[in-house]
């Protein structure tokens, strides 16, 4: 097997070991620095062009620095940042009705990141659940999936089931009841065995997890059965929405309308942090003024980047895109794999994709492979060891995705 060489630059190392000097060591970088974007392309500082087959997790579907949205973002900054909501601005009720109709719910609550969405989301149906459905105080419970990946917040590592994500921050959150992911029969026996049970919080797609797609018809009857019992059917489409599996939410796939939705990353092209939860006004109304919020949720330059960002995606027909190209890309994956046994797997939804690599999680050649990628001109990044996330911006062509292919197949036979 070949040996991957690290090719960086002077310029790149001392950037790096400025960040591992200076910086929290939280995260585990593949070895390059960008320092300019533009489209399905980032380049780094030695002026190498590389297409992005991570999107910033699904955050630049609409490509990077996109004009429309940057456009909107120097104009709105250059007029009003930031009045916190102790005041009125003049443009998050604009917002508010853009976004609300384009998704087809009364009423939003505007956050930053995708974790703040989640938490939103997760007080909202508590005290849903204590004020609307009647649960006595305190006893409220909500259903989660194994080998979730919803945020970093002490409440939500408190139900995942990974170890890195979790070990030594407790205490833990309590009032999470964990079910296996695709498995109704496990749902429907926690729904009938209490009456405690509030919502059920789900990924329509598990990305973190490795782009696990459920079983067609998992989501719409999923969604039955919450409204059989009661129970509030919470989408987390932080990855998965916005364009990036084929159609405007990942929910749309099986024509299921969450109760609550919860929307970040895409929200703002990745451009500036921008987060929301969505829901009708039986759910919404329960929250009061002082209840919850968020100093820089809903601001004026938050405002304008969402609508550009929405626009962009209806505009540009980025959900037929994603739909299309993402059939050609798998396609094209499993005709590599025919060939080369490295591929064991291929799966995904629109754009949002991944290849399981044919060795165990705890190996080092998934990581091998993605410098590979990176040296012939392709950047993507294992998730949970053995499998390689590939999901390109929305606005990538035919033509590139067919380039993608020939790299992805060249790298691969380095290591037969
Ligand atoms: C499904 C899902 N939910 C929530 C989050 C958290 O978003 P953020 O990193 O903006 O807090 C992520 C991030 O990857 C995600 O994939």
């Amino acid at each position: 097997m070949q040996q991957v060489q690290d090719q960086l630059s002077s310029k790149s190392e001392a950037l790096i070991a400025k960040e591992n000097k200076y910086g929290a060591h939280n995260y585990h970088p593949l070895p390059v620095v960008l320092e300019k974007g533009e489209g399905v392309f980032v380049w780094d500082v030695d002026g190498k062009k590389y297409y992005d087959f991570l999107s910033a997790y699904s955050a630049v579907n609409q490509g990077h620095c996109h004009p429309k949205i940057v456009g909107a973002m120097v104009s709105q900054a250059q007029t009003l940042t930031l009045t916190s909501r102790a005041f009125y601005n003049d443009q998050l009720g604009v917002y508010e009705e853009y976004v609300t109709k384009y998704f087809g719910f009364d009423k939003m609550l505007p956050m930053n990141t995708g974790a703040e969405a989640v938490e939103t989301a997760l007080k909202l149906c508590r005290k849903w659940a204590y004020e609307v459905k009647g649960i006595a105080e305190n006893q409220a419970q909500i259903i989660v999936c194994e080998n979730n990946f919803h945020g970093r917040t002490t409440t939500i590592i408190s139900f995942s089931n990974d170890e890195g994500a979790r070990k030594n921050f407790g205490p833990y959150t309590e009032g999470f009841v964990k079910i296996e992911y695709d498995n109704l029969e496990a749902l429907e026996r926690v729904l009938e065995s209490s009456s405690t049970i509030a919502g059920f919080l789900v990924e329509p797609i598990q990305g973190e997890a490795g782009v696990y797609v459920p079983s067609e018809g998992y989501l719409a009857k999923a969604k039955a059965l919450c409204e059989k019992y009661n129970v509030l059917f919470i989408a987390d489409e932080v990855q998965t929405g916005i364009a990036r599996t084929g159609r405007l939410l990942a929910v749309h796939h099986e024509n299921v309308q969450p109760d609550i939705l919860i929307l970040g990353k895409a929200l703002s092209g990745g451009v500036y942090p921008v987060s929301a939860v969505l829901a009708d006004d039986a759910i919404m109304n329960v929250i009061k003024p002082g209840q919850h919020g968020s100093t820089f949720g809903g601001n004026p330059v938050a405002a304008a980047v969402a609508i550009a960002a929405l626009e962009v995606i209806k505009d540009e027909k980025l959900a037929e895109n994603a739909e299309r190209l993402g059939i050609i890309l798998r396609d094209g994956l499993n005709e590599i794999a025919k060939k080369n046994s490295l591929i064991t797997l291929v799966r995904g939804k629109g754009l949002l994709n991944a290849i399981v690599i044919n060795c165990d999680e705890e190996s080092d050649l998934a990581w091998e492979i993605c410098l590979k990628f990176r040296d012939l001109g392709l950047l993507a990044k294992p998730t949970h060891g053995n499998k390689i996330r590939l999901a390109p911006p929305l606005v990538i062509t035919e033509e590139q995705i067919k380039d993608c292919l020939s790299i992805i197949e060249k790298a691969l036979q380095a290591f037969v």
